[in-house]
């Protein structure tokens, strides 16, 4: 099918209590896997792009390669852009097919963050596109943005009311809650309680970032309190260059490019499937389709 916006298929994942897992892909190969792991289970899925993997493939490549794969199977899929706090990036990304983006201004001041995603609000709502905006600061590593233990900052709760207000269409809102990108070096203090209290006042689904290393239950807790859209990067990234190194240490004599490639698509499909099986969007793609709007 048609490549689609997030909006709808995260606004149904939220009232049902499933999430949808947003896998940032690495190249042709990595998004082919999170396609055919999403076909396997008959589930919605989002493809994302780091801005650092939109400048190192070029924006029309990458674009082509979701739209071909979204075509080739018939559960819903979605492109959208990771962190970009560059408005040229924003829509260059637009215009080249993207069906949703996410500005990041959570190192800037409060009222300078509001004033920026309002402009990006602006973009997206006459673009036609779904737009995500975080809130707080969600520590850890992501592309070349280095948040450390101190730096990073749950959002304020009276701050996410305010920056949620006049952006009703909002597709998916990303407050800190705890988590952060990379692995965990201790047990995440995931704050449940603020979670709770965003999401018993706002209605938008929310992003939960940073989910390579969450448990089950961790995963499971969150998504019950309306986290609809889970993201994973590190993991992937970990299955991508573990699976083509372990084959060649197996086989030293290996010389098949296409057999580390089948290796590498299989060990990142595997690691889909499973993170589907537990936000529990196997088999939903049929009634998330119900709600779509697609782009064409
Ligand atoms: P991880 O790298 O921890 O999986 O987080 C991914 C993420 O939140 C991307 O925005």
């Amino acid at each position: 099918m048609a490549i689609v916006t997030i909006g709808p298929m995260l606004k149904h994942a939220r009232a049902e209590g499933y999430g949808i897992a947003a896998y940032n892909m690495i190249d042709y190969n990595s998004a082919r896997a999170i396609v055919e792991g999403a076909q396997e289970l008959n589930a919605p899925v989002i493809v994302q792009v780091s801005v650092k993997t939109v400048k190192h493939w070029g924006y029309t490549p990458i674009a082509h390669w979701v739209r071909d794969l979204a075509t080739t199977v018939d559960v819903p899929v979605a492109l959208h852009l990771d962190h970009c706090t560059d408005f040229d990036v924003l829509r260059r990304c637009i215009d080249a097919g993207w069906t949703s983006v996410m500005f990041d201004g959570s190192s800037l001041p409060f009222a300078e963050n509001l004033e920026k995603s309002l402009k990006a609000y602006e973009m997206t709502e006459q673009a036609g596109v779904g737009l995500e905006a975080e809130i707080g600061a969600i520590g850890g590593v992501e592309d070349d943005k280095h948040v450390n233990e101190d730096e990073a900052r749950l959002a304020n709760f009276d701050e996410c009311i305010r920056f949620v207000r006049d952006m009703p269409n909002l597709a998916v809102f990303a407050p800190a809650i705890g988590t952060a990108h990379g692995m965990y070096k201790g047990e995440p203090k995931i704050a449940y309680d603020l979670l709770k209290r965003i999401t018993d006042q706002i209605s938008i689904p929310i992003a939960l970032h940073g989910g390579t290393g969450l448990t089950e239950e961790q995963f499971h807790r969150c998504i019950s309190e309306g986290c609809a859209k889970v993201n994973i990067s590190t993991m992937h990234k970990m299955l991508y260059v573990n699976s083509f190194v372990a084959l060649k240490e197996q086989k030293p004599k290996l010389e098949e490019p296409l057999s580390f490639i089948a290796n590498q698509n299989a060990a990142m499909k595997e690691d889909v499937k499973s993170v589907i099986q537990i936000f529990g969007s196997k088999d939903k793609a049929s009634d998330a389709r119900a709600s779509l709007a697609t782009r064409h």
